[in-house]
Formats: structure tokens, C-alpha cells, sequence
């Protein structure tokens, strides 16, 4: 598969700090470590890291000093802007890119500076992230696009939305790829549908930007992207830095949500001047090491090719889903097109007790529950809205509902699916055998081997 698809992946997987850790299993002290949780957070690269390291000789604070090392660092960070918008196709001259902590933090920063009017509202969808949904709730009213059975948007519930709601409805709120079934919206499409009824839109592309060539397309487009959302710790460069990116217009009214030092021109007691974009929407001192290696991570990736990296992801993930399927009694929700995020059940076990069984007997690393998308998750396991929350919060939390998830990367291989589903398989010929040696624990939060209390201490 790596000759054939032109992607390197071995080569690639060499870069990858903590690729070869080991980790004790049940049965085995050494255990390689398999990282099949990238939708949360991806490992470093060792060429970004290690050319770091020469920067850090001529890091200073940016923006205020008058020395070599500021005006070296301070044109560095200013660069590290325009890297990152052209890596998703920003107008650099009528975008302005503001690095922020990760999405969330850009999501917010949105949520408050849009001028909403009292008749105002957002629509979002039942398959976003609660960092795509809560912080529009305290802002303005919400609406959200239902899903059907397979997870996928309505689109002709979200046009009559659209339609019922002009011209108050201002944003359509949506994510590019979903981080429980991977599932990928065609954005351009919702663009202009979104623009045809005169609202903007917000792509939440945190699980998009790390694994489909992204152009944001020119503001001339209906299928133009308003404004994109996405972090770095999803893309390699796990360093505290993630963007927001939208028209420079747009902020350049009204206040930062943050305000302090740099983000004023001029200031007495009565007035303020702001300072230009993007400065005035990034209050205090940056995060400069982190966009520095948020651009040299983007930079390595681009020289790598996103096409073939995105192929060879794809194909990765047509293999996993047909080898997954071959285990019986195991549920994969959600369906094509989707980046190589999967979510699972399988039929007599708790998803915490089968996330559990997978670390301690195969050293995976995977996610389980809801992935902070309750709402989706709920609708793909059929399960009805009618429970509220106190009731849901009488239930031990190792029995909530929820799924595991494995989520994939351009260095995972065919060799740790087929490890994956071979235990998988095991574990399907003996379900009781498992269930005994992972009884809930004693807080009745998880499910843990027999001999272990919990995992801390463990390694
Ligand atoms: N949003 C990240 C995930 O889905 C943390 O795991």
C-alpha cells in the first residue's frame, strides 16, 4: 500500500516522537503502544521539535521589545499567521488569522463578537461537538439541524430552517468532519445554501483540517467558508495553539472579547484605539512558541503532501471498516464519506469495559462515551430524549451510554488493525471470560482488570 499510494508512511511514521513506547499489559510488560486516538490529540514531529529547538536560541517576547531578538521573533510569530491561513486557503488580505488556544477557544471568541440582534439565532446541528453547540446557548437563541439514522445531516430540514427563520437566522454553525462517526459534511455545498438565505457560516474544522486538503475558496464563492475554526493538537503540533479565521471586516467592529496589553493603539482614560488585526483579538502575550511550531508543523505537512497523506488515510480506513466487520456482533455507526474516525459497540459489553480490555490486553489507545457529543451519540444509539438529565445522572457513569472509538492518522498501518480486530475477535469468541476479569470499579466510574484498582500507579 505505500508504494502504491505514493505516501510515504513509514518514513513518516519515523517522525513521530513516542511512536515505539511500550506499555504493560495484562499479560505482557512491553507491549507496543498502538495510538488509535488522534481525533483527541496527535503526536509531535520530531523535525518540528527538533528545529525548535535552534528557534528557542533566538526566542524573545514579541511585539513590545526593541532588540534583535524581538524583531526576530516578533516578524517569526507574524509569519506564523500567514502560514497558517495558507494552509486552508484564507485571503490573506481580506482574512485575518487569530491564533487561539484550540477550537474551543476560537469557537467562543466567535460566539461573542458576533453582533446578534435579540431576533437573532444561530443554527447548529445535532452532530456537533459541545464546543460547537454550548457556546452559542449564552450568547443567542439555537437551533439545530436534525440527523437521520445514519448520523448524516437533513438537509431539507436545514434549508426550511433557513428559510423559516430569514433573515434572522445570521450563522450556520457546523462541523467539517464529526468526531464521533467521522462523517463528512460537504461544506461548500452548506455554504451556499447558508448564503443563499444571507447567513454566514462557521466550520468547526478541527476533524477536518488534520485529514482533507482545506480551501476556505475565494469571498467571491457562494461555497466560501466565512470562518474556520480548527487546532493544532489535532495536526501534529500538540503546543497549545489553534485558529480562528474570518474577515478582517467582521472584526474589525466592535470589542475583543479579551482585552490588556497589545491590544491597543492608543488608550487614555476615556477612549480606546484599537490595535490592528490580529493584535487586538490576541490580548496578553502569545502563545509564540506555539504558533511558531503550529506553522512548522503545517509547513512539514504540505512539503509531505496532504493529497497523498489524505489518500493513504482513506484507503486506511476502507481496510479498518471491512476488517471491522468481520467481527460479529460488532455495530459501526455512522457511514461514507468519513475521515478515519469509527465508533463501535459490541453486543454484551460495556463500551468503558470494552475501551478497558483493549488498553490492558492489546495496548491500545482509544476514547470512549460520548466524545463530548452527547446529542449524536444518543441519536445513533436510538435513544430517546424523553430521560432527562437527573435521571441520566442517577445511573453509574461505567453505564452510561457511549461507544469506543478509534480514530486513525497517516502513520497507523494495516498491521495494528489486523492486531485489533484479531482481539477484538478473541474477545467475541469469550464475552464472560472478559466481563469476569473486568469488573466495574469500586467508584463505579470504569471498568478495570481484576488485579488493578485503577490506572493510576499503573505505568
Ligand atoms: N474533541 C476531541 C475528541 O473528540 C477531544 O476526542
Amino acid at each position: 500500500m505505500n508504494q502504491q499510494l505514493g505516501f510515504p508512511y513509514r518514513s513518516f511514521r519515523r517522525q513521530i516522537i513516542g511512536v515505539d513506547c511500550r506499555v504493560p499489559t495484562r499479560r505482557n510488560l512491553h507491549a507496543p503502544y498502538v495510538h488509535f486516538d488522534n481525533a483527541a490529540s496527535t503526536p509531535a514531529l520530531q523535525p518540528v521539535v527538533e528545529q525548535m529547538a535552534d528557534r528557542l536560541e533566538w526566542y524573545s517576547g514579541v511585539h513590545r521589545g526593541t532588540g534583535h531578538k524581538s524583531w526576530q521573533s516578533s516578524r517569526a510569530y507574524d509569519e506564523s499567521h500567514r502560514v497558517i491561513g495558507h494552509f486552508v486557503g484564507a485571503d490573506l488580505d481580506r482574512d485575518t488569522i487569530i491564533l487561539t488556544k484550540n477550537t474551543t477557544e476560537a469557537i467562543n471568541k466567535l460566539a461573542y463578537r458576533f453582533p446578534w440582534n435579540p431576533d437573532d439565532l444561530v443554527i447548529s446541528t445535532e452532530m456537533e461537538h459541545h464546543s460547537n453547540d454550548l457556546p452559542w446557548r449564552f450568547r443567542t437563541r439555537v437551533q439545530y439541524v436534525p440527523v437521520d439514522e445514519n448520523g448524516h445531516l437533513e438537509i431539507a430540514a436545514l434549508r426550511s430552517m433557513l428559510r423559516s427563520a430569514y433573515p434572522h437566522a445570521r450563522l450556520l454553525a457546523v462541523c467539517g468532519a464529526s468526531n464521533v462517526t467521522g462523517h463528512i459534511n460537504d461544506i461548500h455545498y452548506l455554504a451556499s445554501l447558508a448564503h443563499e438565505y444571507g447567513a454566514l457560516i462557521l466550520v468547526d474544522a478541527a476533524q477536518l483540517v488534520p485529514h482533507v486538503p482545506m480551501d476556505m475558496k475565494s469571498h467571491h464563492d457562494p461555497g466560501h467558508i466565512d470562518f474556520l475554526a480548527f487546532s493544532g493538537h489535532k495536526i501534529y503540533a500538540p503546543f497549545g495553539c489553534g485558529a480562528l479565521i474570518g474577515p478582517r471586516e467582521f472584526f474589525q467592529r466592535g470589542n475583543p472579547d479579551h482585552t490588556g496589553g497589545g491590544t491597543v493603539s492608543l488608550v487614555n482614560q476615556e477612549q480606546i484605539l484599537w490595535a490592528d488585526l490580529p493584535d487586538r483579538e490576541e490580548a496578553g502575550s502569545p502563545n509564540v512558541v506555539g504558533a511558531l511550531m503550529l506553522a512548522d508543523t503545517l509547513g512539514y505537512l504540505q512539503k509531505l503532501g496532504i493529497n497523498r497523506m489524505a489518500t493513504y488515510e482513506d484507503a486506511l480506513t476502507d481496510y479498518a471498516l471491512s476488517a471491522l466487520a468481520t467481527v460479529p456482533g460488532l455495530t459501526i455507526y455512522g457511514s461514507q464519506p468519513r475521515v478515519g474516525v469509527i465508533s463501535f459497540n459490541l453486543a454484551a459489553l460495556a463500551h468503558s469495559q470494552l475501551g478497558n480490555i483493549l488498553c490492558h490486553e492489546g495496548g491500545f489507545g482509544v476514547r470512549t462515551g460520548c466524545f463530548c457529543a452527547q446529542a449524536y451519540v444518543r441519536k445513533l444509539l436510538g435513544i430517546g430524549s424523553n430521560l432527562s438529565l437527573s435521571d441520566w445522572a442517577s445511573i453509574d457513569p461505567a453505564y452510561w451510554p457511549g461507544m469506543v472509538r478509534i480514530s486513525l492518522a497517516a502513520y497507523n498501518t494495516r498491521e495494528e488493525i489486523d492486531a485489533l480486530v484479531v482481539l477484538l475477535q478473541q474477545i467475541t469468541q469469550n464475552p464472560g471470560y472478559y466481563k469476569r476479569m473486568y469488573p466495574i470499579s469500586s467508584n463505579q466510574q470504569e471498568f478495570f482488570p481484576r488485579q488493578l484498582k485503577s490506572t493510576v500507579g499503573y505505568v
